[in-house]
Formats: C-alpha cells, sequence, structure tokens
C-alpha cells in the first residue's frame, strides 16, 4: 500500500499544536500505511478530528460547555490502539471490543497524562458496539466525528 499523503500541517492552528506529539512518533507512521474504513487509519483519523472540532466549536458558539482541546485530543487518539490490528488481535471482535483500551494505552504513552474526559471519550467511542456509552459532551462529539466519517466512508471511500 502506497504511504498516506496526509499533511498535517493542512489543519487548524489547534490540530496543528495539539497533534505535535503524535504526529512524531512511529505508531503514527505505520498508520499510514494501515487500511481502516475504506481509507487509512490516518486519514480517517485526521477526518474525525477535523470534523469533531468542527462540532465542537459549533456547540460552544451555542453556549454548551464542552472542552475543544480535549475534543481534539481524543479525535487524535481514538485509534490508534488499532494499529497492528492483525498481530494484536485474533480476529475482528476483538479488535472492535479492545482498540478503544488500547489507544488509551497508547495515548497515554505519547501524551503522559491525559484529562479524564479525554480519556473517557477515546474509550467509549464505539458505542453501541462497546456497552458503556460516553458520559461526557465531549465523549459524545468524538463519537458523532466517528461515525459520521465511518458512514461518509461507505459511500465516498473517504472516511
Ligand atoms: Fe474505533
Ligand atoms: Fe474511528
Amino acid at each position: 500500500m502506497q504511504k498516506n499523503p496526509i499533511d498535517t500541517t493542512q489543519y487548524s492552528n489547534r490540530i496543528q499544536a495539539l497533534g505535535e506529539p503524535l504526529f512524531k512518533t512511529a505508531i503514527f507512521e505505520k498508520g499510514r500505511l494501515q487500511k481502516h474504513h475504506q481509507a487509512t487509519v490516518v486519514s480517517h483519523t485526521m477526518r474525525v478530528t477535523r470534523r469533531a472540532e468542527i462540532i465542537a466549536e459549533f456547540l460552544k458558539r451555542h453556549n454548551i460547555n464542552v472542552n475543544v482541546d480535549d475534543v481534539v485530543i481524543a479525535a487524535l487518539c481514538h485509534d490508534i490502539g488499532i494499529i497492528g490490528r492483525k498481530k494484536k488481535y485474533k480476529n475482528n471482535l476483538e479488535c472492535c471490543k479492545r482498540h478503544s483500551s488500547d489507544s488509551v494505552i497508547e495515548a497515554r504513552k505519547i501524551y503522559g497524562n491525559l484529562s479524564a474526559v479525554a480519556e473517557e471519550a477515546i474509550l467509549y467511542h464505539m458505542w453501541p458496539l462497546s456497552v458503556s456509552y460516553p458520559k461526557s459532551t465531549e465523549g459524545w462529539v468524538v463519537l458523532a466525528a466517528d461515525k459520521l466519517s465511518s458512514i461518509k466512508g461507505v459511500f465516498t471511500k473517504q472516511a
């Protein structure tokens, strides 16, 4: 598979600043090559992050309390645990169940202590395929952006 050419400097200042520790990692580079939702992990991640930031800023403008930084960090990290899936998981079901908690583990390695809100948003982004659902606005924003991107990927091949 050809290396995904996603240019992270094309994103908002906030995404570039918060994403800087992630963008330098070997795991992120690996994610440019791994297919995911009709795209690659990296292209899907960046689309989800851009959508999540737009939704969060929209809510903020309408006086809904949401931490946009937490949304962006959670969106950037939500699928990082899925990178290397063929070696990590026996099958798609195990991948589906475990990659969100593995994403939290990988995100902690990169960002150190994440906020509880960001961790929870990563952990429950797979709902309703997970038992638990997000308890925060930030979690629902990431979940919505991820689902929108996944659905769009089915029709446009760009998730
Ligand atoms: Fe996921
Ligand atoms: Fe995702």
